[in-house]
């Protein structure tokens, strides 16, 4: 064998591949007598005085790092100022090459995710970061095991690009939106978002973000919503975006906290054991913003005594809005609050602490009504443009956007988060399938605009009510939309409808009155009177005891849902009461005025 065909003491039998930064050759180490894979580096790095330190240290720590499912680095050196690595030959080629030729099936690709976020996880714990991980840097011994490969280079050529002004490293297509900005202070939930887009790539042969240039995929990773992996492979199971999500959440704290445990749920999911239930920390989209708090007046507490026991006090006044807040929901836990406007924007806040957490901007005209869905990770949006936007509530970025032939009144998710019931001002209601954004019905009756929609939470009927006087009843199990029950308002409008949170009753605002009927019977139990002028909110206390209605007459009204008492006027707002919503655990009420205010009220039990 001529000198020309040797690395080292390595004889070069073939070239294997190369990437963007190196050259692989199959060579023999005739000490060992086995074959090996070596690595070239490009020989410019030797031109930065700090490459060798670097290179020295990192090899070394790259060496050091064991782990049965990483490609052992045997040696490394230089050779005519040209740095080499040298590692195991991996004949089972690499998962890009599987990839390519078909996208791997989930519980194909499950030892797979397996092995790698082992190997990952346990380098993370000494604080190795991979950095580059991606189909081509997972590779496959005779058996077909996979390994990771490339530990750390990324970091030795890293330090030497911006050194020879090469610029960004790797292929943006895998990284993180904290790498692709540029911060190299990233820890191992950097990887886990590069083994989220693994994952992506490997299941559906498609990359989640396309871009001609490698700054557009940068800037793909930082600005663009998750797509959904369901949209490109309907026949994965439901619960596939939810794992993406988890992975390749925006920010880091609001993805799987190691690597395993994204594969622990990828398994889970091939076993057909994962609901949809999102891993995201709802939580942390509470605390995060806070560098866009916007100072809020406290009020000063008012304590009222409720006749149902219970006190009322002015919590917080929300400022920022600066038209007509439309529409105010909780989240599940009560952590945030959403409101719509007429200012077009979409706000998120935090009700108990009384800060604003931050503002959506997708609708192009007034925002009339916002929902979460049951699980908190969604947030929907509807308004007078004829969209609903579908809102990731973590990552504060928008989905989808689901078009309506008139302005959109009222947004209701179903029970299990899987349907998307829509009011609209052409006398229909829409439903939509949640985890794709196809529209599975149009239900038809209503001869003018749909007002309000929501779903009973026993999962058995959507009810809808509109301009027509009507409330009807939908049968909304199994999402047939068969119409059970028409609800005379006795009036010529509903403006809004809810359930009582044991599905039994539904209440209606019908002009100024409210009224309640029995949902099984259709029969009107109670008409509470009171309100000066139309109802245009109401709400159940999570308890069912007491009925909350915002009116036109700027005042909130308490009622005792079981005997129709009015038990407490709450009055503040300046302006017409537009929505009213109570957090999950009854403590808190938030009601949003046509001053653009929203006002927080804690209701204590005493
Ligand atoms: N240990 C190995 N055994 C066998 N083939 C290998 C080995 N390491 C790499 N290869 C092959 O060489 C190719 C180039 O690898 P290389 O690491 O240089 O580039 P890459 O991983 O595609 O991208 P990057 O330059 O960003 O690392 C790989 O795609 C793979 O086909
Ligand atoms: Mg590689």
């Amino acid at each position: 064998m001529s000198a020309a065909l040797k690395i080292g003491r390595y004889e070069i039998e073939g070239e294997l591949g190369s990437g963007g930064m190196a050259t692989i050759y199959l060579a023999l180490d005739p000490f060992m007598k086995r074959k090996v894979a070596v690595k070239v580096l490009p020989r410019q790095f030797t031109h930065d005085p700090q490459f060798r330190v670097r290179f020295q240290r990192e090899a070394e720590v790259i060496a050091a790092l064991e782990h049965p499912h990483i490609v052992a680095i045997y040696d490394f050196g230089e050779d005519d100022d040209q740095p080499y690595i040298v590692m195991r030959y991996m004949p089972g080629g690499t998962l890009l090459k599987k990839v390519a030729a078909k996208p791997l099936a989930v519980a194909e690709l499950v030892p797979i995710v397996n092995r790698i976020a082992e190997a990952l996880d346990d380098a993370h714990a000494q604080n190795i970061v991979h950095r580059d991980l991606k189909p081509s840097n997972i590779l496959f011994d005779g058996k077909g095991h996979a390994y990771l490969s490339d530990f750390g280079i990324a970091k030795i050529s890293e330090a030497t690009a911006n050194f020879t002004g090469t610029g960004v490293i790797g292929t943006p297509e895998y990284m993180s939106p904290e790498q692709a900005r540029g911060i190299k202070d990233v820890d191992g939930r950097t990887d886990v978002y590069s083994l989220g887009v693994v994952i992506f790539h490997a299941l559906t042969g498609q990359l989640p973000y396309k871009a001609d240039t490698p700054m557009g995929a940068a800037v793909a990773h930082i600005t663009e919503p998750v797509p959904n992996i369901l949209r490109i492979k309907p026949d994965l199971p439901p619960a596939c975006d939810s794992v993406i999500r988890g992975a390749m959440a925006k920010h880091p704290e609001d993805r799987y906290p190691t690597a395993g445990e994204l594969a622990n749920d990828l398994a889970q999911l091939a076993a057909g054991k994962l609901d949809r239930k999102p891993y995201i920390v709802r939580a942390r989209a509470i605390t995060r913003s806070s560098a866009e708090t916007e100072p809020s007046a406290a009020q000063p507490p008012t304590t009222i005594t409720l006749e149902t026991g219970k006190d009322v006090v002015g919590l917080h006044t929300l400022k920022g809005h600066t038209h007509h807040v439309v529409g105010v929901a909780f989240g599940p836990q009560g952590q945030i609050l959403a409101s719509g406007s007429t200012d077009k924007t979409v706000r998120l806040w935090n009700p108990r602490a009384g800060q604003a957490i931050s503002t959506l901007q997708k609708h192009t005209d007034g925002v009339w009504s916002v929902t979460f869905s049951p699980d908190g990770s969604l947030l929907a949006s509807g308004g007078r443009d004829s969209t609903v936007v579908v809102w990731d509530v973590a990552a504060g970025v928008s989905l989808r956007l689901l078009k309506h032939k008139g302005g959109v009144t009222s947004v209701a998710f179903s029970t299990d988060g899987a349907t998307l019931a829509v009011g609209c001002s052409d006398a229909t209601v829409q439903l939509w399938n949640t985890n794709t954004g196809e529209p599975l019905r149009t239900l038809r009756g209503h001869s003018s605009r749909v007002t309000s929609v929501v779903f009973s939470s026993d999962k058995r009927t959507l009810a809808s009510g509109a301009l027509d006087g009507t409330i009807r009843l939908w049968n909304a199990t199994g999402v047939t939309g068969q119409l059970r029950l028409v609800l005379e308002g006795h009036t010529n409008y509903v403006w809004c409808v809810a359930f009582s949170p044991d599905g039994q009753w539904i209440a209606a605002g019908t002009d100024k009155t409210l009224r309640l009927w029995d949902v099984s019977t259709g029969k009107l139990l109670r008409v509470f009177e009171g309100h000066a002028s139309a109802l245009s909110s109401i709400a159940f206390s999570p308890d069912g005891r007491v009925l909350a209605s915002g009116a036109g007459d700027k005042t909130i009204r308490l009622w005792d849902a079981s005997n129709g008492q009015l038990v407490r006027v709450l009055e503040g707002h300046p302006a017409e009461v537009n929505s009213v919503a109570f957090s999950s655990d009854g403590h808190l009420l938030a009601s949003g005025g046509a001053d653009g205010v929203i006002r927080v009220w804690g209701l204590k039990t005493s």
